[in-house]
C-alpha cells in the first residue's frame, strides 16, 4: 500500500509525517520523502540552490524519484509493507509544470511523458490546501527561502495540485490545512488504518 502526503511548502506536511511516524508505529511503516531518500537528493538540493535552468532541475528531480523508487518504494511494496511518502509524483506535475512553463510548450505532458511506464500510481493520495497568504506566514521570512516560496508561484502550484486532484477524484482525499493540527492528524491516521486494514484482507482473501 502506497500513501502519499502534498502540498505547497508551509502547508504543515512536515509535522503531519512526524506525528504520523510516531502514532502509526505498530503498523511499521516505512516513511520516506521526496527529494532526498537516496543521493541523489544532494544533487537535486544543489540545483535547487544554484537555481539551475528549469530542465536540469525538473530531470533532477525525476531522477530522485527513480532512485527512490528503486532503492526504497519498490523493494518495500514487495516486502509487504505499508509505505507513507512525504511529497512523491504529484509534487512535480504541481510544481515543475509551474517552473517549465514559458520553457517547454506542454509542461504537464512533457513531464507525464517523462515518468510514463516506470513510476508507481499512489493508492492514496492526501493533499493539504490552505490559503497561500498562511502559507507564505508560515515559511516566515528566512533568508535561504527556496524560489519556489513566493506567494505567485505557491498560488499557481496549489492550482495546480487542485486540478490533478479533480482529475483523480477516488485516489485524492483533499484537507483543509487550517483545521487544527490535531484533528487533521487522527483523521489522516485514521483513514491509513482503514486503508491498511482494507490492504491486508484484501492480500489474504
Ligand atoms: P520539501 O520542502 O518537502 O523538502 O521539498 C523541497 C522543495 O522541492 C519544495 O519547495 C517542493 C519542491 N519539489 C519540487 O519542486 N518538485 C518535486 O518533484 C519535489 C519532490 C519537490
Amino acid at each position: 500500500m502506497l500513501i502519499t502526503l502534498e502540498g505547497i511548502d508551509g502547508s504543515g506536511k512536515s509535522t503531519l509525517v512526524e506525528r504520523l511516524r510516531a502514532t502509526l508505529a505498530d503498523l511499521d511503516p516505512v516513511i520516506t520523502r521526496e527529494p532526498g531518500a537516496t543521493w541523489v537528493g544532494d544533487a537535486v538540493r544543489r540545483a535547487v540552490k544554484e537555481r539551475a535552468d528549469p530542465v536540469t532541475e525538473a530531470l533532477l528531480f525525476a531522477a530522485d524519484h527513480a532512485a527512490h523508487l528503486d532503492r526504497v518504494v519498490r523493494p518495500a511494496l514487495e516486502a509487504g509493507r505499508l509505505v507513507i511518502s512525504d511529497r512523491y509524483t504529484d509534487s512535480r506535475y504541481a510544481y515543475q509544470s509551474v517552473t517549465l512553463e514559458g520553457t517547454i510548450p506542454s509542461p504537464l505532458s512533457w513531464l507525464e511523458a517523462l515518468h510514463a511506464g516506470w513510476t508507481l500510481r499512489p493508492d492514496r493520495t492526501f493533499l493539504l490546501i490552505l490559503p497561500v497568504e498562511e502559507a507564505m506566514r508560515r515559511i516566515g521570512d528566512h533568508e535561504n527561502r527556496e524560489h519556489f516560496e513566493s506567494p505567485e508561484i505557491l498560488a499557481r502550484v496549489q492550482s495546480r495540485y487542485l486540478d490533478l486532484a479533480s482529475a483523480d477524484p477516488t485516489r485524492f482525499v483533499i484537507i483543509d490545512a487550517l483545521k487544527e493540527k490535531e484533528e487533521i492528524h487522527a483523521f489522516v491516521e485514521s483513514a491509513i488504518r482503514r486503508l491498511a486494514e482494507w490492504s491486508r484482507t484484501s492480500r489474504r482473501s
